[in-house]
């Protein structure tokens, strides 16, 4: 492990240069890998580990969309794709990768796959750690590891096939074999992480929920709804209002910020600019800090998970999540967006 310097707090870190892709092949060469799920994650990851030369299966329940694209993936029925179970039964590590509620529903059938001494992966901790509701309780003849990339299935795949890979956080939650770690920081590896940092089941599902209610999008969509709905109040057209809250965060600002950090950005904006958002941005984070103390709460508390799960169930919550998504696709806001990105140079073509 590198120790590295993370603003004056020394964390430890693993990257491909420390655990080679050969090291992890030489950890993984005996195990037969079933990625279950072949939502967002369950691709990505499954792809990158083909490629890296380790064995892959794929579980997916059959006749849906998720099957097809395994298929066309290169996923070969009865070979190196079956359905869920048949999956996990040839399994040494099982890669539990179905939605959050899929993983509930699944529970009692996978948990009669397990065989002594095989690895249960998770890239979430929501399962394990809400146990008293997910009922997600591993037997204790097996490892139970986890390996989160922090970003999207489709940019786990996406970063590999551009050679940058992805940041993962790993955790061992139950070592029984003896080889638990040396397996995830394999399979961490194997997946296309970038870099891994250490974490706890508990710490990771904390801050993963936090992050994707808060600043990753939940805030985000927040915010720019609030000023965009300002600026339109004040008499601004939605052009200019979309302009000025998603197009030149997206488009130009969030990619400087991703390149040079925050403080290159205040130094490199107009002075009028620089100002103003040296004095407000305290504002508004003083603002928000209730809401943050509120959603911490609320995940530490298993609040949200009792919503994910009981919404993320019903039978129609397909049905009800793409209403929910057609009224902000149809809303005044979203439908500029969609004119603004359609006038983008290279979407006139
Ligand atoms: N999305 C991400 O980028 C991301 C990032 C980091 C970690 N994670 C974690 O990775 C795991 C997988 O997430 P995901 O986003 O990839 O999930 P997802 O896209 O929602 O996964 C759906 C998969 O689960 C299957 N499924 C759902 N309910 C099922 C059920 N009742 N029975 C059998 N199969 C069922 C689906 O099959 P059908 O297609 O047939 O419905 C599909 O294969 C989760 O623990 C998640 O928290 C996700």
């Amino acid at each position: 492990m590198a120790k590295i310097d993370f603003g004056g707090v020394m964390e430890e870190v693993v990257t491909s240069e420390e655990f080679t892709l050969e090291k992890a092949r030489e950890v993984l060469k005996n195990e037969v890998i079933a990625v279950l799920g072949y939502g967002v994650q369950g691709p990505g990851q499954a792809l990158n580990m083909r490629d890296n030369g380790v064995n892959v299966i794929v579980g997916q329940r059959e006749g849906g969309a998720s099957w097809d694209k395994a298929v066309a993936d290169g996923f070969v029925p009865g070979q190196t794709l079956f359905p869920i179970e048949e999956a996990a039964q040839k399994a040494t590590v099982i890669q539990y990768l179905l939605s959050d509620a899929g993983q509930v529903a699944m529970w009692p059938k996978i948990k009669a796959c397990l065989n002594k001494g095989d690895a249960l992966y998770f890239s979430h901790g929501f399962g394990i750690v809400y146990k008293e509701q997910t009922g997600i309780i591993p037997p204790e003849n097996v490892d139970v590891i986890l390996a989160a990339p922090k970003g999207s299935g489709r940019t786990v795949r996406t970063n590999f096939l551009d050679g940058s890979g992805i940041n993962s956080s790993f955790a061992v939650f139950q070592d029984y074999t003896g080889r638990a770690k040396e397996r995830t920081l394999a399979m961490g590896i194997a997946i296309g992480s970038g870099y891994l940092f250490e974490t706890t089941f508990e710490k990771e599902v904390f801050s993963d929920l936090t992050g994707e209610r808060g600043v990753l999008m939940g805030c985000l969509a927040g915010v720019m709804e609030a000023q965009y709905n300002l600026l339109r109040k004040n008499g601004h057209s939605p052009s200019e209002s979309f302009n000025e809250t998603v197009e030149e965060l997206t488009q130009s600002l969030i990619r400087l910020v991703a390149e040079n950090g925050m403080d290159w950005m205040f130094g490199n904006c107009s002075t009028t600019a620089q100002r103003g958002a040296l004095d407000w941005a305290p504002k508004f984070r003083d603002a928000v800090i209730p809401v943050f103390e509120d959603l911490y709460e609320s995940v530490k508390s298993g609040k949200e998970t009792a919503r994910v799960l009981d919404v993320n169930s019903a039978p129609d919550y397909r049905e009800k999540l793409n209403a929910e998504l057609a009224e902000i696709k149809n809303s005044e806001m979203w439908k500029a967006g969609a004119a603004v990105r359609a006038l983008r140079p290279e979407n006139r073509k």
